[in-house]
């Protein structure tokens, strides 16, 4: 890429409501395959503009900050449409000292860096520049209108009549400009909201430009899906299949084995690598790492997790922020939640619920637990049904087990506790104080064995 943009600013707009979503949670926040779409065009953004990256948010700003806290946010306090998103950037473009800005809407996720580098390089000269693409259907996109082949400007689908601006050429506006900065901050103002959504539109931008004498230029992108926007559920949906499906097929071509690929949800930003072994139905998110001779069987739900060499994670297991280490084998049925971790060959079998709790190195827990803050060391058994007790109602205590201890099935251990190195418990047992290592604590109602009267006695 020979693209130099140390002058060029990106803004993204990301202040809408989204209206057409129908939900409450803001537009650019709704996720495509575990991740906000923001996620998706920042990580477009970030290889060309690094740190100058600036966001335009509104609706939900709150959250989008609580999101993306390394970011620089520009605050749009009504959201009164993109031609007013622009204006309220502008002095901190300014401020900043920028030649030039992309901007680029935040609701196309599907948007590569590559395409973008291709665009500004495409772009250079002009004083107002877009890329345009051509659909079949222009549906709600801007409208490229041309006179005698002449780019004249870009009518909202609104406000476009067919008997003023002429038919329709299925050329329409992707929403991504190159704006430079002092040619069109005069312009700004002359931006007005006098059409059908009362709205100020930056595509304005386009016939001022023209109209002041001002370089505009389309960039033809020909019919790139990946610039297309996100309005509504099925709009995501389809994007959605879209990257999943080149997400699937990227990983294939790199060596990673997988079973169904169509079933198979691996988000882009985790890391699979070649020599991994997956079944679909499965979902991969989050910034989970699975390692090269890793295999995880059908039905699970990964996220934030590492699953390491030699692992086995069978069907219908639920990670998060876990680590499954060097040939440990977890599930099936095994949920495993932020702070577990199975170092090397440990085994967590069905219905084991591990929570910020480590089981060392060939530790087993098999069958039917509760693991919350507890450290579990090397070799050491917890029977079926252990449940530590970790929380009072107000704080939570942590539990200790030595290596190579026993712990007897349906054994509660009330934390804070710790059980020796070597201690055995029996089954059945409440453990309220700590068991000495090489000791054997039970803890349980002694049995009494009684005569039963026998009949008509
Ligand atoms: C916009 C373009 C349209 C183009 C299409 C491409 C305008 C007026 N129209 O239409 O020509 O074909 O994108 O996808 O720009 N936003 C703000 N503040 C606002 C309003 C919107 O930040 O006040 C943000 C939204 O969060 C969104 C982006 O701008 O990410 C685009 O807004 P949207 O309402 O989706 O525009 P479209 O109708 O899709
Ligand atoms: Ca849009």
């Amino acid at each position: 890429m020979d693209i130099k943009t140390e002058n060029i600013a990106a803004l993204a707009l990301a202040a809408g409501k989204g209206t057409r979503m129908h939900s409450d949670r803001p537009k650019v926040l709704q996720k495509l395959l575990g991740e906000p779409m923001l996620a998706y065009v920042l990580a477009a953004l970030k290889p060309l503009f690094d740190a100058d990256i600036f966001i335009v948010a509104g609706h939900g700003a709150d959250l989008l900050a609580q999101t993306f806290p390394n970011e620089k946010f520009i605050l749009q306090n009504e959201q009164l449409g993109t031609g007013h998103a622009l204006r309220v950037a502008f002095p901190d473009l300014l401020a900043a000292g920028f030649d030039y800005v992309l901007v680029i809407n935040g609701d196309a996720p599907l948007a590569k860096t590559g395409t973008l580098a291709a665009f500004l390089e495409k772009a250079a000269g002009a004083d107002v520049a877009f890329a345009s693409i051509n659909l079949e259907d222009a549906g709600s996109y801007g409208r490229v209108v041309r006179q005698n082949g002449n780019l004249a400007a870009i009518v909202e689908a609104k406000d476009y009549d067919a008997a003023i601006h002429g038919p329709d050429s299925g050329e329409v506006n992707a929403g991504i400009y190159l704006l430079k900065i002092a040619a069109v901050e005069p312009l700004l103002a002359e931006i007005g909201n006098d059409n059908k959504s009362g709205e100020y539109y930056i595509t304005d931008l386009v016939g001022l430009a023209l109209t002041h004498g001002l370089r505009a230029k389309a960039i033809p992108c020909g019919n790139d899906a990946s610039l297309l926007g996100v309005n509504s559920p099925a709009e995501l949906s389809r994007m959605e299949e879209l990257l999943r499906q080149s997400q699937a097929e990227r990983l294939l071509e790199s060596g990673v084995l997988i079973h169904a690929p169509n079933l198979l949800r691996a988000s882009p930003f985790a890391s699979i690598e070649p020599g991994a072994e997956i079944s679909g139905p499965c979902e991969i998110s989050g910034h989970s790492i699975i390692r090269r001779g890793a295999r995880v069987a059908s039905h699970c739900v990964i996220r934030d997790s590492t699953v390491e060499a030699g692992a086995i994670v069978e069907s219908f297991s639920h990670l998060e922020g876990a680590i499954v280490g060097p040939d440990a084998k977890v599930g099936p049925y095994t949920r495993l939640r932020p702070g577990a971790e199975l170092e090397k060959n440990a085994r967590a079998g069905n219905f084991v619920e591990l929570k910020k709790a480590v089981l060392g190195s060939g530790a087993k827990a098999n069958h039917l637990s509760y693991l919350g803050d507890a450290h579990i060391g090397a070799e050491s058994n917890i029977g079926a049904g252990t449940i530590t007790c970790n929380y009072d109602g107000k704080n939570k205590f942590q539990t200790r087990i030595g290596e190579n201890a026993f712990i007897g099935s349906n054994t509660a251990l009330v934390a804070p506790v710790s059980v020796g190195a070597g201690a055995l418990v029996g089954a059945g047992s409440v453990i309220t104080k700590d068991v000495p290592p090489n000791e054997m604590a039970i803890a349980r109602g002694r049995q009494k064995n009684l005569p039963l009267r026998k009949k008509g006695e």
